[in-house]
């Protein structure tokens, strides 16, 4: 039984066992859709008008009307946060959520034609958001490598996530955190994540294309780099750069910033979170903090 979480499902607020689509969303049969994730801090929807472009993006890819405006889309999530934060005896002040976004292209008899006319599915969730544990942070965490096998559209935020899942798997299996992928011996991104190393104190990261999900935290990390006078480089990186650096860094929303101390049990630099780790992730702390202190959504 799926817990009593509030949602959001084509126009109604609901609860999660009540919400439900028909069997025949292409949402369902295709993966046709797309979706964010945004973090939420003391009630704070962080990054919120970066999550709206890249969903308007990602929409805009797929030929999916956009159901809502960004007022709209922020409406609807503040209210789900507030129900939620309502629901536990948790500050909200304090609380972490997170707010999953998902719009698919609507309702059709089976045809992969990109049917137009369709009513997209919309469906808000929100939920608590579990950062990672102190001592990942302390220790770092261990990933492998894996040649890259999804598709060429990286940079759609799709639920077509097969890849992402088979991708994690390698992983998972080994009881390491995150599979990082290479297209040719050039690094593009972990299944969930972005990666990151650095190199002679400077922060490089994979090019915004096509091969890579560009992250929230792409924007987030450039301005924290910029703040602290970091080098801050986005470059094609080869394999054996990666294996050779200093540091390596995941991203996400849900990770924020951590680091890598084994990659194919072999140890990342010194073997445990270095310099500039810790440097950005005190200015990711302070980026929240002012987001919250601020309202500046
Ligand atoms: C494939 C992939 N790359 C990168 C990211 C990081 O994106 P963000 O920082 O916006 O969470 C994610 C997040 O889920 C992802 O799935």
């Amino acid at each position: 039984m799926l817990p009593a979480l509030p949602c959001y499902l084509n126009g109604e607020y609901t609860l999660l066992p009540d919400a439900k689509i028909s069997v025949m969303d292409r949402g369902f049969i295709f993966g046709d859709g797309i979706y964010e994730v945004v973090p939420v801090y003391g009630r704070c929807l962080f990054r919120f008008e970066q999550h709206m472009a890249r969903l308007e993006r990602s929409l805009a890819e797929l030929r999916i009307p956009n159901p809502h405006t960004r007022a709209q889309w922020r409406q609807i999530a503040e209210r789900l946060v507030a129900e939620h934060a309502r629901q536990t005896d948790a500050d909200p002040e304090k609380m972490e959520q997170m707010v999953y976004i998902q719009v698919s292209r609507g309702v059709a008899l089976r045809d992969h034609a990109m049917l137009p006319g369709l009513t997209p599915t919309v469906f808000v969730m929100t939920n608590v958001m579990k950062l990672p544990a102190p001592a990942l942070r302390e220790q770092g965490v261990a990933c492998v490598t894996a040649d890259e096998f999804r598709w060429q559209k990286a940079h759609i935020k799709s639920t077509s996530l097969l890849g992402a899942v088979m991708a994690r798997d390698i992983s998972a299996q080994v009881g390491a955190s995150e599979t990082l992928l290479f297209r040719e011996g050039f690094l593009s991104e972990g299944a969930s994540s972005n990666v990151w190393i650095v190199q002679d104190g400077k922060v490089l990261g994979p090019p915004r294309d096509h091969l890579v999900l560009e992250g929230i935290r792409y924007g987030l990390l450039e301005e924290i780099c910029n703040m602290h006078d970091i080098g801050f480089e986005l470059r094609p990186i080869a394999r054996a750069e990666v294996l050779a650096a200093d540091e390596v860094l995941l991203s996400s929303a849900t990770k924020e910033i951590l680091p890598v101390t084994r990659i194919d049990d072999q140890p990342v630099g010194q073997g445990q979170p270095g310099p500039v780790y810790a440097q950005l992730y005190a200015g990711y702390q302070a980026a929240k903090l002012q987001a919250r202190l601020r309202r500046q959504y």
